[in-house]
């Protein structure tokens, strides 16, 4: 795609110094992504359909579905545990036109499932109506729309987040969206009571101790990042801009119970290049440097500190925690992204312990390599955000160059280096896998996933015991339609 900023009207340029576009871009890292035109066939795993023509976003379970539906009392093999009582629901990219320039850059459509009392009361898929939606654009169409991609301007397609009573959507761009957690409805844009004046996060995290959302926004203007927060109740209570040095791509950052961790790696935003194309202005420039920052919770940001580190870049963490003097975070590391191109490469994806000493005037850093299994999207117990974590769950992902090749669910024991792989077979793919507790104790509980096979065509909702996820899915839930590749998920619990 070709957006022509010599000749740009002020609103592109505003929007564009406004919010965060790339994030969309981010929100799904495998070591395989690739732009498309690659034919390589001679990959196991996932093929692409009939059609070469055709970006391998728009193909196969990355197809966009068409249609909104519901059912009800759905088909349940095997027993859902008596602890899984609420509604799971998953956000991802569904192009409404069925063209969008990438993966990522599509309608956000919602699917959730409701389970109780052992039943699996009901499924439904529903669009967030944003106005790129209402207008049928896509990402690249919507300035001529009308519609500069700020504020409610964004397709709110990568999370699901519940908070303060409030099911939320986001994009990464621009405002979140509050959706109704039954009908799938959308309620409109949340924008704090108008306070939010930068995009929102799709990976905010909610201290388990306070009920508080730590989360920031990043966009192409001075400042370049926002940390937010908001009280238990929902209400906006501390925003402060933290000084970088240009605008980069930041999709995750992380907390402790007294710190927040941003890292800052040289996947830079360039004016010049979104000439050519939006989604290429996000290079790689190890030469601006890589840091990583720690300053206090719900604190200034001029208190944060940094410390240089190799270029690298990280998406997703699994989680942080303090241990006296270090703050320690586990990431998926890929050595390099968005090279050139649109292309994500092959970047080598390991997962990686990183130290970070907080005791001296200077932060200090070392790491440790966990696994250099290709594991992403990571997730943890919530009841420990930010606090000492034993176990991770990854996705793990497969060597394919012809597109992203989801493989199994991953249980990570920090504590004795175990990996312990569920490997659904070669036509089966998970998503993220998004853990609801089932008991006390860390890890005590169930993962959830959808999982489809692309042989069958047929999607399901995986339960795993969280800690024993090699045996596979406890019960499968049958979704009477396709459910898409998609990015992240929420529980709204009873
Ligand atoms: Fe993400």
């Amino acid at each position: 795609m070709t957006l022509p900023l010599a000749n740009l009207p002020v609103s592109r340029r505003y929007f564009l110094e406004r919010t965060a576009l790339a994030a969309a871009l981010a929100a799904f890292p495998t070591s395989s992504l690739l732009g498309c035109g690659d034919d390589d066939d001679s990959a196991a795993g996932m093929p692409l359909s009939a059609e070469p023509g055709s970006p391998w976003w728009l193909q196969n379970n990355f197809a966009p579905v068409e249609r909104e539906i519901e059912a009800t009392d759905l088909l349940v093999r095997g027993s859902i545990p008596p602890e899984i009582n609420g509604t799971y629901i998953r956000n991802g990219s569904n192009p409404r036109s069925k063209r969008s320039p990438h993966w990522f850059l599509g309608d956000g459509m919602l699917h959730a499932v409701r389970i109780e009392n052992g039943r699996a009361l009901w499924y439904r898929n529903r669009y967030v109506r944003t106005p790129f939606y209402e207008a049928n654009v896509t990402f690249d169409e919507a300035l001529e729309a009308g519609l500069p991609p700020f504020a409610g301007n964004n397709q709110s397609n990568v999370a699901a987040i519940y908070h303060a009573g409030k099911l939320l959507t986001s994009g990464e761009v621009g405002a979140p969206y509050e959706i109704d957690p039954v009908e799938l409805s959308t309620v409109g844009v949340h924008d704090f009571e108008g306070r939010l004046g930068t995009s929102f996060t799709a990976h905010p995290k909610i201290d388990p101790a306070t009920g508080y959302m730590h989360f920031f926004g990043y966009g192409f203007g001075n400042p370049y990042l926002t940390y937010h927060v908001a009280d238990d109740r929902g209400e906006l209570i501390n925003t402060q801009p933290i000084e970088v040095g240009r605008p980069t791509m930041i999709h995750s950052f992380a907390i402790t119970d007294s710190d927040v961790v941003f890292w800052e790696f040289p996947v830079v935003f360039d004016f010049e290049r979104a000439v050519d194309s939006i989604i290429g202005a996000f290079q790689w420039e190890p030469e601006y440097g890589a840091r990583i920052g720690v300053m206090p919770l719900n604190g200034r940001g001029d208190e944060i500190r940094w410390v240089e580190v190799e270029p690298r870049y990280v998406f997703h963490e699994v989680n942080a925690y303090r241990d006296g003097d270090d703050v320690v975070v586990d990431v998926s590391h890929h050595p390099e992204m968005f090279r050139s191109g649109t292309g994500l490469g092959n970047s080598d994806t390991s997962l990686r312990r990183w130290y970070i000493g907080t005791a001296g005037t200077q932060l200090t850093f070392r790491e440790e390599i966990v696994s250099d299994l290709e594991l992403e999207l990571g997730s943890h117990d919530r009841r420990f955000t930010g606090r000492p974590h034993r176990y991770g769950w990854l996705v793990e992902t497969r060597d394919n160059p012809q597109t992203v090749d989801l493989g199994g669910t991953a249980l990570v024991d920090f504590a004795t280096g175990r990996i312990d792989i569920w490997e659904p077979g070669i036509t089966r793919h998970t998503n993220e896998a998004y853990f609801v507790p089932g008991g006390p104790g860390e890890g005590e509980g169930w993962l959830l996933t959808f999982v489809h096979d692309h042989a069958s065509h047929r999607s399901v909702l995986a339960v795993l015991d969280a800690l024993d996820v090699a045996r596979g899915p406890v019960t499968e839930i049958e979704i009477p339609a396709r459910a898409p590749y998609g990015f992240h998920a929420t529980f709204i619990a009873a």
